[in-house]
């Protein structure tokens, strides 16, 4: 490979939010993406097995020589990021940190609600890191395990989602929160459904963009900026049949994806 790339891993499908922004911010740079396909959801799984398949990743990547790897998944991010950095030298990014970032930027009431995984909302990992950055943020919580099967399924906007979205979010709504944090990798698909429920008074944030520009200043600092003035490229791995991968990373990126490998991890 001509230039390192910088690598991305998921659960699945949804850390490509994160390669669209890291695109459109670092559109020299090549990316490596790898989607664990045959072992989603991660959300209803073990700290245990979420650290090993992290692990695994994470060689997998280094060995295709990423010069840094950011961890899309917010599951991944609450539950195997520390283990990950006590195992590797590699620069090593969550969603975790830029997540709350961006929402202690934009609250105004200090007021933020957090929707995610069941081992996300379990792992209170989203309030840690809002509390380091201002203790004096309020927080409401909320684990959402249907929405995922929604989004992998298509159901993006319809009766039984607008329902199901207006059951899990009544509690933060009447608690009066004034920013949503998307805490889970899927969910700004969900975007439309959720604006129309949460009304245009709460502020939805998702960490996609902030990650990327995290990542933009840590390779700066760290001198790994490609210098190559072209166009970089995206390689993804995937650990099913890519056929499903295909479909949805088009709705995901907007365009269609050429390279997609099938690899087996253990
Ligand atoms: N990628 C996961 C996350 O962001 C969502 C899907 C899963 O449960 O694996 O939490």
């Amino acid at each position: 490979m001509s230039r390192r790339p910088i690598a991305v891993f998921d659960s699945g499908l949804g850390g490509l939010t994160v390669v669209k922004a890291l695109q459109k911010n670092l559109s020299n740079e090549s990316i490596i993406y790898f989607g664990d396909t045959a072992r989603v959801p991660y959300g209803n799984k073990s700290q245990a097995l979420i650290q090993e398949y992290s692990e695994e990743i994470t060689e997998f990547l280094i060995d295709k020589q990423a010069k840094m790897v950011i961890v899309a998944c917010n599951t991944a991010s609450a539950l195997a990021l520390n283990h990950l950095k006590q195992r590797f030298e590699i620069p090593l990014i969550g969603v975790i940190e830029p997540g709350a970032e961006a929402a202690r930027s934009v609250t105004q009431s200090k007021h933020i609600g957090i929707i995610g995984t069941l081992a996300t909302i379990r792992s209170e990992a989203y309030e840690r890191a809002l509390l380091n950055l201002d203790n004096t943020i309020l927080t409401t919580v909320r684990a959402c395990p249907l929405f995922v099967p929604l989004v992998e399924e298509g159901w993006l906007e319809g009766e039984v989602t607008i329902q199901i979205a207006e059951t899990y979010l009544a509690e933060m709504i009447s608690d009066n929160i004034d920013t949503l944090i998307l805490g889970c990798t899927h969910y700004p698909l969900l975007i439309p459904v959720l604006e129309k429920v949460v009304g245009e008074k709460i502020r939805i944030v998702d960490s996609a963009e902030t990650t990327a520009k995290y990542a933009a200043k840590w390779l700066q600092e760290l001198d790994l900026l490609t210098k190559d003035s072209s166009h970089g490229s995206l390689e993804n791995y995937v650990t099913d049949l890519p056929v499903r991968f295909r479909r949805v990373a088009r709705r995901f990126l907007g365009r269609e994806i050429d390279h997609v490998s099938t690899v087996h991890l253990s």
